[in-house]
């Protein structure tokens, strides 16, 4: 088993056959021990917290399978903390799609001059790029394609998948009596017919979730979601 990535939070192996492990770390993204979402940086660790989250990712990535949602993912092993998945190639060096419902976190920093806190967003779609040495910048559209990272139809198709599965996710937390504020995805093609498919994680350490009003931090949002 060959480590081909060593990422913030996970590692990232290829095994013989063709598939990626995805070895999921206690590592958590935020800053001085404070949990946030958008960081670039690992902020804290947390015993658990990469088990918590393959859990939920496990959880929310077979109920995409059930639904036909194209992902990358294969099977979970919660003991081993590790994923199997389909190898993707990412677009360009990786982007980002956030879904927000809520005006909070970087969406918030940016327009702040006319956002209010938390005010309710109809599932608005932001792309960034994965560029930790430039915090991530958000990416237009048209800037996506002059710069051939991807083209005018893939951005329509990630687009709607990622409403699609925000909506998705959304509704599965609300069961629980939570409410999603934002999520960030990963897309990939995947296979010989390169389909775009959701790939990377689904779990508390990429989302923003509140119960009653406070914000849930990822490992009790990851027990919320899965006692019964
Ligand atoms: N199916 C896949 N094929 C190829 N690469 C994948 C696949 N699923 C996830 N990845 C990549 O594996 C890496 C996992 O590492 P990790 O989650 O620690 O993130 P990172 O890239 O360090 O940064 P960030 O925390 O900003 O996401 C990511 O670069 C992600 O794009
Ligand atoms: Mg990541």
């Amino acid at each position: 088993m060959e480590c081909v990535y060593t990422g913030k939070t996970k590692d990232v192996y290829s095994l013989e056959n063709g598939n990626y492990l995805l070895k999921f770390k206690d590592d958590v993204t935020g800053e001085n021990g404070v949990f946030d979402p958008g960081a670039n940086t690992v902020g804290l660790t947390i015993e658990g917290a990469g088990k918590a989250g393959l859990r939920l990712s496990k959880f929310l990535f077979e109920i995409l399978r059930d639904k036909g949602v194209p992902t990358h993912y294969i099977d979970a092993n919660i003991e081993e903390a590790t994923m199997t998945v389909k190898p993707a190639k990412v677009f360009g060096n990786g982007l980002e799609v956030i879904c927000r419902y809520r005006a909070v976190g970087s969406f918030l920093r940016r327009y702040g001059m006319y956002a209010k806190e938390e005010q309710p967003l109809d599932a608005l779609v932001e792309f960034t790029l994965k560029d930790d040495s430039r915090q991530d910048p958000p990416i237009t559209e048209d800037a996506l394609v002059m710069l051939g990272i991807l083209s005018s139809e893939e951005y329509k198709a990630i687009k709607d998948l990622t409403k699609k599965i925000a909506g998705i996710v959304k509704d599965e937390l609300a069961k629980k009596g939570i409410e999603l504020y934002d999520i960030k995805f990963e897309f990939g093609r995947v296979g010989k017919d390169k389909q775009i498919a959701l790939i990377d994680e689904i779990s508390g350490g990429n989302m923003r979730a509140y119960k009653d009003g406070k914000s849930i931090e990822p490992l009790l949002l990851e027990k919320l979601m899965l006692e019964d």
